[in-house]
């Protein structure tokens, strides 16, 4: 049965950006281009593929951001990353999804590098790393690495960014009561520890004008103290009047992974916002309830477990949600959308949400992240003993 008609498979918007269906691929990291420094034949085979697979949007792995020439009064080599999203060759990224003969659209998620400073002193609950906290004239120089990296983007053709400011990225780590203990402007209240965002933007802007930039958030971060369903309007709310183009609902600190199974809901293995065992209807879609308690005016995209197109169809008639992400299940089949609409097979996705992806991510950094379960049973086994086995051997 064809789909055509289905609301999911009409026009979306983001800001001046018309995408041609309300699917998008959600940020998934491509390791390989960061392990050689530059874009790679795989991953723009893997852009070219997902782009004729029918998605409407992609969003790009994320891209750190960090400039080792922008430091400004900061002490020696605090930016222990360096810039990514100069890459070489970052260009063709976009060009290979525009000249594909689809109308899919790029988006290049742009996050954080390597810091030995936090927005507040922390010890990493998993290695016992400690950090210091971030000085102003530090953030200033993070706000003018974000600024420059927005800029790099757009000329390189892509058609907006996203912030990555969930999961215990940086930004994250400002929006979060758990993780942000300033007692300075970008701690406290929730318009300080938006400030971050709100500075890269209204910068961006002057330079960039209305390239389309997104921001992913936590709508929780699974951690006593840190978002949660009561708190987070208001931040999506505050994030919205900074002005940015569309929310990613998203969810899950990694520092939660300390917690129990019992206590998540969930059963701790990397990463928490990729929850496995979700084959119940009503364990798919896990970030829903959030979003439907925001009234936002731009565009709200829904990732996390969306796995039954006609179930994701009766979500975008619900009318809170503009457009649904997806990650592991295009991993699995970068043509999904194409079959959906076709009416080919299963009204699911072949994906299990097993995470088998994770460990190959992990393993295999030279390589474009794939379908572990899919492709190699045995491998498969040895990633599901690696998962289960992580929290217990990063904590001991
Ligand atoms: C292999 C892999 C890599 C990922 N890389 C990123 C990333 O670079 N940035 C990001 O914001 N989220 C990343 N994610 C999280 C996904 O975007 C998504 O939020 C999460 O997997 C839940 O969606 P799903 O159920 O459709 O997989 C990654 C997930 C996976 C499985």
């Amino acid at each position: 049965m064809m789909r055509s008609s289905y609301e999911i498979f009409s026009e979306g918007r983001i800001a001046e950006l018309t995408l041609p269906n309300r699917l998008v691929r959600s940020a998934t990291w491509d390791p390989s281009i960061l392990k050689s420094r530059k874009m790679t034949k795989e991953v723009l085979h893997l852009y070219k593929e997902l782009a004729l697979g029918g998605v409407g949007l992609i969003i790009t792995g994320g891209f750190p951001a960090f400039n080792q020439q922008n430091r400004k009064a900061v002490s020696d080599r605090w930016l222990l990353g360096f810039d990514e999203t100069r890459v070489e060759g970052v260009e063709e990224m976009a060009n290979i999804v525009h000249s594909s003969r689809s109308e899919c659209a790029v988006i290049a998620q742009v996050e954080n590098g390597s810091l030995d400073a936090m927005p507040s002193e922390t010890t990493s609950p998993f290695s016992s790393k400690k950090f210091r906290e971030l000085s102003v004239d530090e953030i200033d120089d993070i706000v003018l690495c974000y600024v420059e990296a927005i800029e790099h983007m757009k000329r390189a053709g892509f058609d907006g960014v996203q912030l990555h400011a969930a999961h215990g990225s940086l930004l994250s780590r400002f929006l979060s009561p758990y993780t942000n203990h300033r007692a300075d402007a970008y701690g406290g209240s929730i318009s300080n520890r938006t400030r971050i965002i709100h500075d890269i933007v209204s910068k961006a802007r002057r330079s960039v004008g209305k390239f389309p930039i997104l921001v992913k958030v936590n709508c929780t971060d699974y951690l006593e103290g840190g978002i949660e369903l009561e708190s987070f309007p208001d931040l999506a709310r505050e994030i919205e009047r900074i002005g940015v183009d569309a929310l990613e609902v998203s969810g899950g600190m990694w520092d939660c992974l300390r917690r129990s199974e019992q206590e998540l809901g969930f059963r701790p293995v990397p990463a928490p916002e990729s929850h496995t065992r979700i084959g119940d209807p009503e364990k798919q879609s896990y970030f829903l309830k959030y979003a439907e308690v925001l009234d936002a005016a731009i565009p709200l995209i829904l990732v996390g477990g969306n796995r039954d197109i006609e179930r994701l169809e009766s979500i975008i008639n619900q009318g809170k949600v503009d457009l649904i992400a997806l990650s592991r299940p295009l991993i699995r089949e970068p043509d999904l959308p194409n079959r959906w609409l076709e009416g080919r097979g299963s009204q699911t996705t072949d994906c299990i949400s097993c995470n088998s992806c994770i460990y190959s991510m992990h393993h295999f950094p030279e390589r474009i992240v794939t379908c572990v379960h899919k492709h190699d049973k045995a491998l498969h086994r040895t990633a599901q003993e690696w998962l289960s086995t992580w929290v217990d051997r990063v904590l001991h």
